[in-house]
């Protein structure tokens, strides 16, 4: 199994400090800093852009994890490459092309993941695992943070881990929604490695501690 790196989500912060937050994080241990994009229609949440993302991205050298929850990903690749994403996760239920978006994701040099929403099943992904760097199995309906995790998705995360094994592969399964130092351990088991988390990280005292634990679970 592979190193398990922990990927804060910045939804959670205070976004009046948006930048001492990230550098908080960054501090405290974080692998990789998870921008979570909402265009309120793909789901009913709006965050914030590009342009936005570009002056997070000042406050921190680490990777940078951009997780679309946008309609249409393969229209907005371009800005956010520019805007200094390292990886960026969009979804198989949007309206994109899938394989067109893994092209442009990695014709901006930026490395390409794909992620399904709970109700979208394991199959989804298959064709595509030989194109991808990590499929993000979402552990709670995407939109919102602070949601409890669903217990029912660990079977879908075993599955994948499955078949990236069967077909000797290298692929992350990373799982975001709900995940704590409670549910960290049934993810892991399950075949995750890299773990989202947003409330469990800002919502703790001790920012270190509370990525510790979720690492070490
Ligand atoms: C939800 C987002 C998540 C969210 C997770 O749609 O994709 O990244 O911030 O938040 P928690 O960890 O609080 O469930
Ligand atoms: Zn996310």
């Amino acid at each position: 199994m592979n190193k398990i790196l922990i990927s804060p989500s910045i939804l959670a912060c205070d976004f009046s400090k948006a930048g001492e937050e990230i550098a908080k994080i960054d501090r405290c241990g974080a692998d990789w800093i998870h921008v979570d994009v909402m265009d309120g229609h793909f789901v009913p949440n709006i965050t914030f852009g590009a342009p936005v993302m570009k002056m997070f991205r000042r406050h921190s050298e680490k990777f940078f994890d951009v997780h679309l929850m946008i309609s249409d990903p393969l229209f907005y690749i371009k800005d956010f490459a520019n805007a200094g994403a390292d990886g960026i996760t969009f979804h198989v239920e949007s309206d994109s092309d899938i394989d067109e978006t893994i092209e442009e994701i990695k014709k901006y040099g930026k490395i390409p993941a794909l992620s399904v929403k709970p109700g979208t099943p394991a199959q989804a992904v298959f064709p595509y695992l030989d194109k991808i760097s990590m499929v993000l199995v979402m552990t709670v309906e995407p939109g919102f943070g602070g949601q409890s995790f669903m217990a029912d998705m660990l079977p879908k995360i075993k599955a994948i881990r499955e078949e990236i094994d069967r077909r000797n592969l290298s692929v992350h399964i990373q799982v975001d929604g709900g995940i704590a130092e409670k549910t960290a351990p049934l993810v892991k088991k399950a075949g995750a490695d890299v773990l989202v988390a947003g409330s469990a990280v800002f919502g703790a005292e001790d920012t270190s501690a509370a990525i510790e634990s979720i690492r070490n679970a």
